[in-house]
């Protein structure tokens, strides 16, 4: 069987990294990088550090509003599909690189499959939404982390090739998570930026609505990450850096810690030793739960809406008192941590499975 495999964001090389080692032997698989994300440290760093195959195709694609970037990548792969005729192509999550992987295929008959399915915000407003919503109903399999995810779906009447397979990012912290405690080298992280395990907070900010609200937004967010007790460390992504380095410019915050984004295994070292997560990313919410440690999202939605159980996961406004106050005053309940909603930690393998069979 012949896999194409199409991926072009960060979250999604992290993702490709368990299902491409489950594929190993059991089919052939053709990674395509569409090139969504190009800076080093938003894509090599992962693909050599998770030892990812190398794509045989890379679009070259890069930024641009969505229908520009959507398009190209839209056309480039037809292309590839064309001249590699798989059995099935495979998409990851929700990013334009996943639409556009998803609608090249269906539109040649070439079957679909979608990791990460069904997950919902139910805000059309997102990028996102719009993309995991129409390649869900392009799709001929649908393999969705949670029990909740399969119930959106159904409410769709998306119900065929529809199965519950865990999700593959736990598989990934718990893969990844023990390599990088082991690596001497990643675990210099702390030293080199002068922090120590459980006095610092975490936090990572690129979603469009965040920064849609320019200067002013960053700026409230900041202010509160200013009056929190511990020194608040931000991997910055590229989308939101020139946003951040000016509100720091501007207001002289002498709490924040803007770092360069870093690899997956540094990122993971960050998370676990972490106090407290403030994010408004979809991944670094789960992996939070995962690990156990308190989640702060800056956002009015989630779709992970089992990590809200117990206030281990607690949504906030962007204004500057709501950010405060949460961050101040949740404390999670141990005892809410009951059956785990995430699967197993062999969700890749079950994927694999399904596609071979
Ligand atoms: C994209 C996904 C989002 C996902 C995120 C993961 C869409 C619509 N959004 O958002 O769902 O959560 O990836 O990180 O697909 N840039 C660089 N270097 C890079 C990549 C981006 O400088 O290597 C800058 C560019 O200015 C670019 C901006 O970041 O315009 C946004 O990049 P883009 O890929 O369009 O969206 P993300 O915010 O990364
Ligand atoms: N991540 C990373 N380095 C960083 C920031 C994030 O490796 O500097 C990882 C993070 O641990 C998670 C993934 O990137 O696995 C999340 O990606 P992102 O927040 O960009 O996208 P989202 O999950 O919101 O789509």
């Amino acid at each position: 069987m012949k896999i194409v495999t199409i991926v072009g964001a960060r979250p999604q090389f992290i993702k490709a990294a368990v299902v491409s080692a489950a594929f190993s032997g059991k089919a052939e698989e053709i990674l395509v990088h569409t090139g969504q994300h190009y800076d080093r440290n938003m894509s090599d760093v992962f693909f050599e550090e998770l030892r990812i195959p190398h794509p045989k195709y890379n679009l070259g694609v890069g930024s641009g509003t969505h229908g520009h970037q959507t398009g190209e990548m839209l056309a480039k792969i037809e292309d590839v599909l064309l001249e590699e005729k798989p059995d099935v192509v495979l998409v990851y999550g929700d990013t334009n690189s996943t639409l556009a992987g998803a609608l090249a295929a269906s539109k040649i008959h070439i079957p679909v499959a979608h990791v990460e399915a069904g997950l919902r915000s139910y805000n059309m407003r997102m990028p996102e939404e719009q993309n995991r919503v129409l390649t869900d109903h392009i799709s001929r399999w649908l393999f969705c982390p949670t029990q909740t995810a399969v119930d959106n779906l159904s409410k769709e009447g998306v119900v065929d090739g529809v199965s519950v397979t865990g999700d593959v990012m736990l598989d990934s912290v718990l893969h990844f998570l023990k390599i990088a405690r082991e690596n001497p080298e990643k675990c210099k992280i702390f030293e080199t930026l002068g922090i120590t395990p459980k006095q610092y907070r975490l936090a990572t900010l690129h979603r469009a609505e965040t920064t849609e609200g320019g200067l002013p937004a960053v700026v409230k967010i900041f202010r509160a990450f200013e009056q929190l007790p511990q020194r608040v460390v931000i991997p910055i992504h590229p989308r939101t850096r020139g946003l951040a380095e000016q509100a720091l410019q501007q207001e002289g915050f002498r709490n924040i810690q803007l770092i360069d984004p870093v690899g997956y295994l540094e990122m993971l070292l960050l998370t676990s030793n972490a106090c407290q997560v403030l994010t408004d990313s979809g991944g670094l919410q789960k992996e939070s739960w995962f690990m156990e440690v308190p989640c702060i999202t800056l956002r009015g939605e989630t779709e992970w809406v089992e990590t809200l159980e117990g206030g281990w996961n607690v949504l906030s406004t962007l204004e500057t008192e709501d950010i405060v106050q949460k961050a101040l005053y949740t404390h999670p309940n141990p005892a809410a941590r009951g059956k785990m909603p995430f699967g197993d930690g062999h969700a890749s393998e079950k994927i694999v499975e399904v596609l071979v069979r």
